[in-house]
């Protein structure tokens, strides 16, 4: 039997949209296996009740095909479905990771990534790698075109996490299909501020690029709440705040010293819209 634990990750930090994401250090799945004649799956801990044990319909149960890998998969939920955590990527990422390992399949980390991003599409309907790539290389990923860059970034962060539902689906739907050309600037020079600030573990460079003028707008209404909660963290210190993946959870990047701050700040912004949250103060990484 193999065990993994599989990190919850944050996609997009508002301008980099389908490209950039982070591995978390909390919360995250624990996923094990054990070599059998044909693939099943259970699932148990947070939100369980609404992923299918069906290995049609659930994430490793593609990453077992893949892999040629069958066996009994074990998923201990931390990582809430619908929580813009990537929820269904860290499974995707933990049961690479472990087939790989049961069945000596020999492939590097980087090939893992296409192989779990093919589980993330049996629930996301698109195989997006910005969640699988930092869940299985860690850090600061970018997600490019084909092409896999990771960069060893380790900052404080805080991922608060409101009572509330948005899917993936819904989310992609709000997503504006034209951008002006002010904008289109204004998103690659955060982008590339950003990436300076992960390169260099700079929180305050990185959190001036996560501004997005085209995505991020859309989507803030589909969670209640989410100006007071920015406008709160911001105001707490917090360098830089956004919709964490499709959301609803909210991602904000602290310095060392503010992250309890900011994480109080978040919970109760959230209270004032009558909406429950829970606040991870967690670590890129
Ligand atoms: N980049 C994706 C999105 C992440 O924001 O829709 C979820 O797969």
């Amino acid at each position: 039997m193999i065990t993994v634990r599989a990190p919850a990750t944050s996609a997009n930090l508002g301008s980099g949209f389908d490209v950039f994401g982070v591995a978390l250090d909390r919360p995250a799945d624990v996923i094990r296996v054990e070599k059998a004649p044909r693939t099943t799956i259970s699932v148990t801990g947070a939100g369980s009740q609404y992923i299918p044990e069906d290995p049609d319909k659930n994430t490793v149960g593609a990453v077992a095909e893949a892999l040629d890998a069958p066996a009994h998969i074990d998923i201990d939920k931390g990582v809430r479905p619908a929580s813009g955590l990537g929820s269904s990527a860290a499974s995707a990422a933990g049961a690479a990771v472990a087939l790989n390992a049961l069945y000596d399949r020999g492939l590097s980390r980087e090939e893992l990534v296409p192989v779990a991003g093919e589980g993330e599409a049996v629930v996301s309907g698109e195989a997006h790698v910005d969640n699988v790539a930092p869940a299985i290389l860690g850090g600061f990923t970018i997600a490019s075109g084909g092409d896999l860059t990771a960069v060893r970034a380790r900052m404080p962060v805080v991922a608060c996490l409101p009572e509330i539902a948005v899917s993936t689906r819904d989310a992609r739907r709000v997503v504006p299909t034209q951008a002006s050309i002010e904008d289109v600037v204004e998103t690659v020079g955060n982008a590339a501020t950003l990436t300076a600030g992960m390169c260099r573990n700079d929180p305050k460079l990185a959190g001036k690029g996560m501004d997005d003028p085209v995505v991020t707008p859309a989507r803030a209404e589909l969670i209640t709440g989410y100006e007071t909660v920015r406008e709160g963290a911001l105001a707490a210190g917090a360098t830089g705040v956004t919709v964490s993946g499709a959301g609803p959870a909210v991602l904000a990047l602290c310095r060392e010293g503010n992250r309890r701050k900011v994480a109080r700040e978040m919970v109760e912004g959230f209270a004032d819209a009558g909406v429950e949250a829970r606040a991870y103060q967690t670590r890129i990484g």
